[in-house]
């Protein structure tokens, strides 16, 4: 498009040439050469001069958005369906192969959504974030965490091993020796990851779901801080006052060890089908850290105490919205996933 006046006419070719430039052709609209054009109308005298000058610029924009929905839509004829049972050839070239869909045809899965947001609330509360693995040995497994050898609580980790006798790690607890070993004390931490169980599947369990995994070592710290630190947290995830309740229970890694539930926030503990109309809902394991796994982390226990927990991901995120099985994470359906994108 030629345009008469002189300002406009330059201003279209350096956009034109800075959008064959750009990798997200939008952010055309957004360049100050446009923005300019925009102000300049403001400053000029009400009149014939100002109309026409308008409409030219108006114009250059809808040449603009013309051109970048242009560029869309050959992008989208480059990405035509994929045959993904047709044979891959790893020796044709790179730009042969079949491309993956951008980004723009996605969106971010409402666990990764959702862990950040937790993540983000345990940054402002002093924790720092680690990252879990995915493979892991029977040391960090179990030794570590004061299982004794051959002891039935094994048991209930029960998940996969590789034939080398690798282990996909059961819960994020792995991480527990690492971080003692690693950080210096005080140590406040979080540690995302994804576990695997050898389970019976249902609508609350899941061969692979997300874990986080928190501890928190230093000189005098009690039960009461675990309760108040979770009790925050959990305040702060779901936006109202909750109460909570703790009932003694077994792990080997923590002594006194407690079951950690949390009024229904759904009916505010009057009952409904999410809490089983009990108005509760245990939702993690927590504990004192045991003197064992602290001496096995290098840390003395004389000196020295701490509390950690784990809870599942899943299940929290199941809890915010009121998601009735754990299998639509996995489940891939779009019907689910676009009513969090
Ligand atoms: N690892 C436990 C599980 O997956 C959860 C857990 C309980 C983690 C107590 C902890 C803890 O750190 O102190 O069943």
């Amino acid at each position: 498009m030629v345009y008469s006046n002189k300002e406009v006419r330059s201003a279209a070719k350096i956009l034109q040439q800075k959008l064959e430039r750009l990798e997200d052709k939008r952010a055309i609209l957004k360049a100050p050469e446009l923005g300019a054009l925009y102000d300049r109308i403001k400053t000029l005298p009400a009149g014939k001069a100002r109309a026409e000058f308008g409409q030219e610029v108006n114009s250059l924009k809808a040449e603009l958005e013309e051109l970048i929905r242009k560029s869309l839509s050959t992008k989208d004829r480059k990405l035509q369906p994929i045959d993904v049972t047709a044979p891959f050839d790893v020796n044709v070239p790179a730009q042969q192969r079949p491309k993956l869909l951008t980004a723009d045809n996605g969106s971010r899965h409402p666990l990764m959504t959702e862990l950040t947001a937790i993540l983000d609330i345990f940054a402002r509360m002093g924790f720092t974030t680690v990252e879990s693995r995915e493979l892991d040995d029977d040391y960090h497994m179990f030794g570590s965490l004061n299982f004794p050898k051959d002891h039935p609580a094994r048991d209930e980790y029960d998940t996969f091993v590789t034939d080398e006798g690798l282990i996909a790690p059961a819960h994020t607890s792995i991480m527990q020796n690492r971080v003692f070993k690693s950080m210096p004390i005080p140590i406040r931490a979080v540690i995302p990851g994804r576990v695997f169980r050898n389970e019976d599947l249902d609508a609350r369990h899941e061969h692979t779901f997300y874990q986080l995994e928190g501890v928190y070592v230093d000189q005098g710290i009690n039960a009461g801080h675990l309760i108040a630190t979770l009790k925050a947290f959990l305040e702060e995830y779901y936006g109202q006052t909750l109460g909570v309740r703790t009932q003694p229970f077994y792990f080997p890694f923590t002594e006194p060890s407690f079951e950690f539930a949390l009024s229904c926030p759904f009916c505010q503990k009057k009952g409904c089908h999410i809490c089983s109309h009990t108005g509760w809902i245990e939702l993690l394991g927590c504990g004192m850290i045991h003197p064992n796994v602290l001496k096995e982390g290098g840390i003395d226990p004389l000196k020295y105490t701490g509390f950690a927990w784990g809870v599942g991901i899943d299940r929290l995120v199941m809890m915010k919205y009121g998601i009735e099985d754990i299998r639509h994470f996995h489940s891939g359906n779009l019907k689910f996933l676009r009513q969090f994108a």
